[in-house]
């Protein structure tokens, strides 16, 4: 069957997501067109993935990143364009809520071509954060909409989306799956840092929220550095992040922390196996806590992951300082007896029998 499909990635967490994805693609003989915004353009957000993950070399790289996110939003949105009048694809493929993400809604729509939005349905409820905005619009404009859980499938209810839904499970716990079986090895993560299993907090923060905000950003570096007099504290620090510690001269917080840079995905999976508790405001971080059964400590007001807090394994702690330290050293505890809620680890593949079925039916 010869189906053209325009895949649109640009920030680290689409690079995880669309790697299982694509190899299903190219086992059904589906013709996969990759397009890279550059929203990440550093070595170790961007490059060292594409590596590790065997993701083939983009057909294209935009160069895109930086502005303010109408800025960069409508400059990827001129490149998209003229790439997809181009190439014509049967599909265009987007991941998640990035500011790629929407541009690739966008873009596509207005040029007719159908839209399949892996990592459909997901809702923080909170319109201030720009990834609730891309979501929201992204699962309005697309004809296939892959939700990860039943709860992602039941948001979309609620706002009258229900043709083109689809429960596959999530394509992180794909990958999750995938790079921990035989990779592991390969990762000195642990011997590097000079860490034993279990005894230490991995720590991240990137979000708008924490990071542009003074007082939030103050509150998370002061907890951190209260929990690093209890144990070791390992913090992979995001680029959003250390610009706003320079601009805040809050570099005297982690003077106690193990502040390394960015990580690869299987250096950061190795270190999320073995910590001891997970503090992020991450969402990718929060899932593998609960595929790794390690605790969590989620350092935002709300999240789009509930199953992982109803289960009792990650807690919702806002971030007040104490609340972030208490629940950092006494973290949850759950008997990790519930069945995945998240598929079982297919969903790459049912996301590519989907969209060749979808070629089908045309073609019938
Ligand atoms: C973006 C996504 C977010 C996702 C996150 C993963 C949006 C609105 N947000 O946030 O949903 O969880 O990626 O990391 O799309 N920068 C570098 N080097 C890089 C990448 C970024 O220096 O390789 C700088 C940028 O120039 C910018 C800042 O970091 O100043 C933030 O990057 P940006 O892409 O705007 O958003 P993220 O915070 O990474």
């Amino acid at each position: 069957m010869s189906m053209k499909i325009v895949t649109i990635i640009g920030a680290r967490p689409q690079f995880v997501k669309a790697t299982t994805v694509s190899r299903e693609l190219k086992k059904r003989g589906l013709t996969e067109i990759l397009i890279h915004t550059g929203q990440h353009f550093d070595k170790n957000m961007s490059q060292i993935f594409f590596e590790d993950l065997g993701i083939p070399e983009p057909h294209y790289n935009l160069h895109i990143s930086g502005g303010s996110h109408a800025d960069m939003t409508a400059r990827m949105l001129t490149g998209i364009e003229e790439i997809l009048i181009t190439e014509q694809p049967d599909w265009v493929l987007i991941y998640g809520d990035t500011n790629s993400t929407l541009a690739g809604a966008l873009a596509a729509a207005k040029l007719h071509i159908p839209i399949a939005h892996v990592e459909s349905g997901l809702r923080s409820y909170n319109m201030r954060m720009p990834e609730e905005v891309n979501r929201i619009v992204a699962d309005r404009i697309s004809s296939l909409c892959f939700c990860p859980s039943e709860i992602a499938v039941q948001n979309l209810k609620n706002e009258g989306i229900t043709k083109g839904v689809h429960n596959v499970g999530d394509v992180m716990y794909d990958a999750a799956l995938l790079f921990s079986n035989d990779q592991f090895e390969k990762s000195s993560a642990l011997t590097q840092l000079n860490l034993k299993s279990g005894t230490y907090a991995l720590a991240t923060c990137h979000r708008a929220e924490n990071t542009d905000d003074k007082q939030r950003l103050e509150n998370i570096l002061s907890a951190l550095d209260e929990i690093a007099s209890h144990m070791k504290v390992i913090f992979p620090l995001h680029p959003r992040t250390r610009k706003y510690i320079d601009t805040y001269n809050f570099s005297h917080y982690l003077k106690n922390v193990v502040v390394t840079e960015p990580l690869s995905y299987v250096d950061m999976l190795w270190l999320e196996k073995n910590a001891k508790v997970i503090i992020t405001d991450s969402g990718g971080m929060q899932k593998e806590a609960f595929f790794f059964k390690v605790p969590c400590v989620t350092i935002r007001d709300e999240t789009e992951w509930v199953e992982t807090v109803e289960m009792g394994a990650n807690v919702l702690v806002g971030t007040l300082k104490e609340k972030i330290i208490k629940h950092s050293l006494h973290p949850p505890t759950t008997s990790w007896s519930c069945h995945n809620v998240y598929g079982n680890g297919q969903a790459s593949g049912q996301i590519a029998d989907i969209l060749m079925r979808s070629a089908e039916k045309c073609a019938a």
